[in-house]
């Protein structure tokens, strides 16, 4: 696993990016599985930059990590987020982008159908980031290191962040989630974690220096032999 420290935010998404990059250029058909949240924004301001100026993404393929269940159009679907943070931005759009269907009416069909693309896509990358209380993807602490893509009910400290981000109340907020389990995200070639902020520094003090145990969901990552880690100055201030 390899760690960098970085003093903020911006220089987090900065070197996120670069990271992001290096995967499209070294790859003729790159498969990205992207998040969303408050902590990629950045990344995907630099991201749309780049591709604007030229980082070629027409031979990209992307998935994401999650989706909330809830109306296709809601303020805080993955779906939503993907269209204002980088569809409706680049001029230049990717091969294919396959986007999990929150609003289905058959969870257990729609699940099948994206388990069976990710299966014919190995991913070159996925990008994640950490839930206050350790979490990835919808992974919630508990859940087994063998999980594979499934419905996920949310902790509360979960739907909490979800109404802060997205400036929803409770009632509004989304309670489940579509999410790759352990298998299909251990399974990209490489992971990138992005850590930013004081509220994170629980969950880092922990992936870091506690033991590996499905109660910290994050910290199966130090199972995988390609993981690269950016955190910041707040993040990190309980190390
Ligand atoms: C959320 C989502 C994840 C996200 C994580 C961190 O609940 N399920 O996709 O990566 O928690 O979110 P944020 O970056 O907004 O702190």
């Amino acid at each position: 696993m390899q760690t960098i420290f970085v003093k903020d935010y911006d220089e987090m998404s900065k070197k996120a990016f670069e990271v992001l990059k290096e995967v499209i250029e070294e790859n003729k058909e790159p498969v990205l599985s992207l998040n969303t949240g408050g902590t990629p924004r950045g990344l995907f301001k630099y991201l749309v930059e780049g591709i604007n100026n030229g980082l070629d993404i027409s031979n990209a393929t992307i998935f994401n990590l999650d989706e909330y269940v809830g109306p296709k159009n809601a303020v805080y679907t993955v779906r939503t987020y993907m269209y204002e943070n980088l569809f409706n931005l680049i001029q230049n759009q990717p091969k294919q982008a396959y986007l999990i269907d929150g609003e289905t009416a058959n969870p257990d069909q729609e699940i099948e159908r994206y388990k069976e693309l990710l299966s014919q896509n190995k991913r070159d990358i996925q990008i994640l980031g950490l839930g206050t209380n350790g979490h990835i993807g919808a992974n919630e602490p508990g859940t087994p290191f063998d999980s594979t893509m499934f419905l996920a009910e949310h902790e509360e400290s979960t739907v909490q962040s979800t109404m802060k981000e997205y400036g929803i109340t409770r009632e509004e907020a989304p309670t489940e989630m579509f999410t790759l389990g352990f298998s299909e995200i251990l399974d990209a070639e490489k992971v990138l974690l992005l850590v930013s902020g004081a509220h994170k520094a629980e969950a880092v003090k922990a992936f870091l220096e506690g033991e590996i145990t499905p109660d910290c969901p994050v910290t199966a990552l130090r199972n995988h032999d390609n993981v690269i880690v950016i955190i910041d100055e707040a993040a990190a201030s309980l190390l």
